[in-house]
């Protein structure tokens, strides 16, 4: 009788647990295939406090916590932007601040409509032995950061490994740890039930062929696969951030925009499995219409014949004209707006490949 008992307990136990667990992957499921449902994209603004004072300097604004808090604000609060944005990458220091009326950016974007997600990565350093490589770091504390960002709105998390081309690299030792700390992210969000957006990014800088970008992006690809399966990552929960299949900005030999696209999704179909919801590429230094240019071709080609979502998640091919327009005025916010949604309006018309 009591081992009975014992038994009952048991099975209750294993059942609810199992039965929690589903739940989780149902939300997992929900919340990617949201991130690229109806043709939109993410904007990524989660620039590290670094990078996003470089780019305030290169248009002469002050790089302060509130110029950066104004900026932030600005996206956010785009007229219109959740009819062409799914979800908006946010930076730590980001999720912890506020519009000028006082609510919380990620509770606006929720409240817009939007899904807020979190950088979760604390930045990619030189790789010990790796001479020109480097490695993502921030896997320590991951999962009580993650329980934070998620008690704070977060729905995603996004971890970008760089992974460059030169004379001998990437090497086999970079690919691997790069993708083994990609795994180890994606499942640990998994478990706190936030969306892992992987980003395995193939540097442009440099003189390497489009060829060379295709054959690397092929290897990073099929080993970040191996490594989630290794980890148990739910495809269907997840989306991946990646490059296009592009020359480097120094070859000689620029392709044209459709063998762009016919190289991209050529390359996607070998490595990436098909019960991932969608591909979200990144635009990685290329310019704003050029960007635009080669999803709308990809997707012209390709939309109705593949598995996946042809989406994308851009920062620069975003933000950069509007900042420019901005210059850290006032006056100019809503030029600057105007301008955000006209590039966010643009590339959905990209995935609808018109
Ligand atoms: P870019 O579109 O500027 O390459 O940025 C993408 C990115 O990784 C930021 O999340």
């Amino acid at each position: 009788m009591w081992l009975c008992f014992v038994y009952l307990l048991d099975a209750e136990h294993t059942g609810g647990a199992m039965q929690s667990i589903s739940k989780i992957d149902e939300q997992l499921r929900m919340t990617a295939n949201a991130m690229v449902s109806h043709d939109k994209g993410l904007l990524a603004m989660d620039e590290s406090v670094a990078t996003c004072n470089k780019r305030l300097a290169k248009q002469g604004i002050p790089q302060t916590v509130e110029t950066r808090r104004r900026w932030r604000e600005l996206m956010v609060t785009t007229p219109s932007l959740q009819e062409s944005i799914s979800a908006v990458i946010l930076f730590d220091e980001t999720i912890r601040q506020q519009t000028t009326d006082g609510k919380p950016f990620a509770q606006f974007l929720t409240d817009a409509g939007i899904i807020p997600g979190i950088k979760v990565d604390t930045g990619a350093t030189e790789m010990a032995r790796h001479p020109g490589e480097k490695i993502t770091e921030g896997l320590d504390g991951l999962r009580l950061r993650l329980a934070e960002y998620a008690g704070m709105g977060a729905r995603f998390a996004k971890w970008r490994a760089v992974i460059s081309i030169g004379n001998g690299i990437p090497s086999h030792g970079c690919i691997e740890a790069n993708a083994s700390a990609l795994a180890r992210y994606a499942a640990l969000c998994q478990e706190t039930g936030v969306v892992p957006v992987v980003e395995p990014e193939i540097i442009m800088d440099g003189e390497h062929s489009m060829q060379q970008c295709f054959d690397v992006s092929e290897k990073v690809l099929r080993t970040v696969f191996k490594e989630l399966y290794h980890q148990r990552v739910m495809l269907e929960g997840m989306i991946l951030k990646t490059n296009m299949v592009l020359p480097g900005l120094s070859c000689p030999k620029q392709e044209s925009t459709d063998d762009v696209a016919d190289a991209t999704v050529q390359c996607m179909l070998r490595a990436v499995p098909a019960a991932l919801p969608g591909i979200a590429f990144l635009s990685g230094g290329q310019s704003s219409e050029q960007a635009s240019a080669r999803l709308n071709a990809i997707n012209i080609r390709y939309k109705s014949h593949t598995p996946w979502a042809l989406s994308f998640s851009f920062a620069r091919a975003i933000q950069q004209p509007a900042m420019g327009i901005w210059n850290g005025r006032e006056e100019n916010v809503a030029a600057a707006q105007k301008a955000l949604q006209h590039r966010a309006k643009c590339n959905l018309l990209a995935r609808r490949g018109l």
